[in-house]
């Protein structure tokens, strides 16, 4: 009789987050809500007192950050804070390879070329010791991605930022509330960005914001938000339209408060995982830097050694996994080199003559570490997972142990 679940056996446990224990406010969801609609105020207009004012001053607040913008969402964010350091045609923005493709494709929406570097293999975010080889006399920023389960190596990326006269846009969507050395992530390059689309820690269904730390900065993303408006004398920036609601303000402002409880559990439970990995056979924990002194991460990941594992692709691994442990594992994006969603090559508005279009096509870039991670090695869990309580942790230890135990089962299966 087979052993394991994928093939008819009993799962370690039909549901790992039994016991979860991450906080929700749909009580004060609901309650801001009524209060934007009872007010009349229902948009973010600069000088109005709204729900949106309260969540930008609350996110700067928790992050440490002298200004937030609310902007519409997390792609936006990257777009402005590049026209606000007036980058555009002719330069240069480093991205790591291995990110969504919001992080490049706001790069090409404002005419410039995104260089794509290569990931480090055991904290999938940008490999620093690339970072050099890729900065030409164009290059005017970095923007690096706080990926995942990790945080991009600032203290490499600050001191390169600086040797070359970079600008750096932190890309935070994956990084609510995590810290390097007990300071928020976002606070440390020119412009941090966050998304809280539907999947993100914080969530309004869309939205977005930039922490910023310079005044300057700060008028001109404002100015950009609101078409072009000049709201301190002598900053205006031509825009369009990208301000948010009160509405989303109003869930925005409940789901920090949730947040604030559940980052420190978040960590704590991400650091629990990590140890019942490294106790598991032919499997690892991402390499966390000491820095990093809180991470909350967007999703859990470990890196799986198919040699250890007779071979067995790392596609099946994580069906059996998922399997036994009943919670969905799966690997990261597609490197942006080959993303299905990723084509900015493909869009008219961008064919600015023949030396730019081929300088965005994908397929020029070469990732090799970023394609075997997310073909071979890279297991991935969403957010949801750190709600599982840290004593339960050691049910994945025994999943991996038993695949790894009854392999033969999933070899007869290829
Ligand atoms: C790393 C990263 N950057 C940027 C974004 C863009 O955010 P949004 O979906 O709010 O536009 C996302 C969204 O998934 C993301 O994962």
């Amino acid at each position: 009789m087979s052993k394991l679940a994928l093939v008819g056996g009993k799962p370690v446990t039909d549901n790992l987050l039994a016991g979860a224990r991450l906080t929700t406010r749909s009580d004060l969801e609901r309650q801001y809500l009524l209060e934007v609609l009872d007010s009349g105020t229902w948009d973010d207009w600069p000088g109005v007192e709204s729900m949106a004012k309260k969540f930008e001053n609350e996110w700067a607040a928790y992050n440490k950050s002298r200004f937030c913008a609310l902007l519409t969402n997390g792609t936006h964010t990257l777009q402005v804070a590049l026209e606000t350091l007036d980058i555009g045609f002719g330069d240069e923005v480093i991205v790591p390879g291995l990110t969504w493709q919001a992080t490049a494709s706001a790069i090409c929406d404002v005419n410039a070329v995104p260089v794509m570097v290569d990931v480090d293999p055991e904290t999938l975010c940008i490999d620093t010791a690339k970072i050099e080889a890729a900065i030409t006399p164009r290059t005017r920023a970095i923007i690096p991605v706080h990926l995942y389960h990790r945080m991009a190596d600032l203290d490499r990326l600050i001191p390169l930022s600086r040797k070359y006269n970079l600008a750096i846009i932190e890309d935070c969507a994956h990084a609510h509330g995590s810290q390097w050395d007990a300071q928020n992530a976002g606070t440390f390059g020119d412009f941090g960005s966050f998304s809280f689309q539907r999947s993100k820690l914080i969530t309004a269904g869309e939205g977005g914001a930039l922490l910023m730390q310079d005044e300057e900065n700060y008028w001109k993303v404002v100015s950009q938000r609101s078409c072009g408006r000049e709201f301190r004398q002598g900053i205006k920036v031509h825009s369009g339209n990208y301000r948010i609601t009160s509405f989303q303000a109003a869930v925005l402002r409940a789901q920090l408060q949730a947040h604030a409880v559940n980052a420190p559990i978040i960590n704590q439970t991400g650091l629990a995982l990590d140890a019942a990995i490294a106790e598991a056979p032919g499997v690892q924990p991402l390499r966390r830097n000491p820095h990093i002194t809180r991470q909350c991460g967007y999703a859990f990941v470990f890196l799986y050694d198919r040699s250890a594992f007779d071979g067995i692709e790392g596609k099946l691994f994580r069906k059996a996994l998922s399997a036994e442990v009943g919670y969905d594992f799966t690997t990261t994006y597609t490197p942006l080199s080959h993303s299905e969603v990723y084509s900015p090559h493909q869009k008219k508005r961008h064919h600015l003559n023949r030396s730019y279009l081929e300088a965005i096509t994908p397929s020029r870039w070469n990732l090799p570490v970023a394609d075997d991670l997310w073909q071979h090695r890279a297991v991935l869990a969403g957010w949801g997972i750190f709600a599982c309580p840290p004593e339960r942790a050691s049910l994945l230890t025994e999943a991996i142990a038993k695949i790894h135990l009854n392999r033969n089962e999933l070899l007869r299966m290829i």
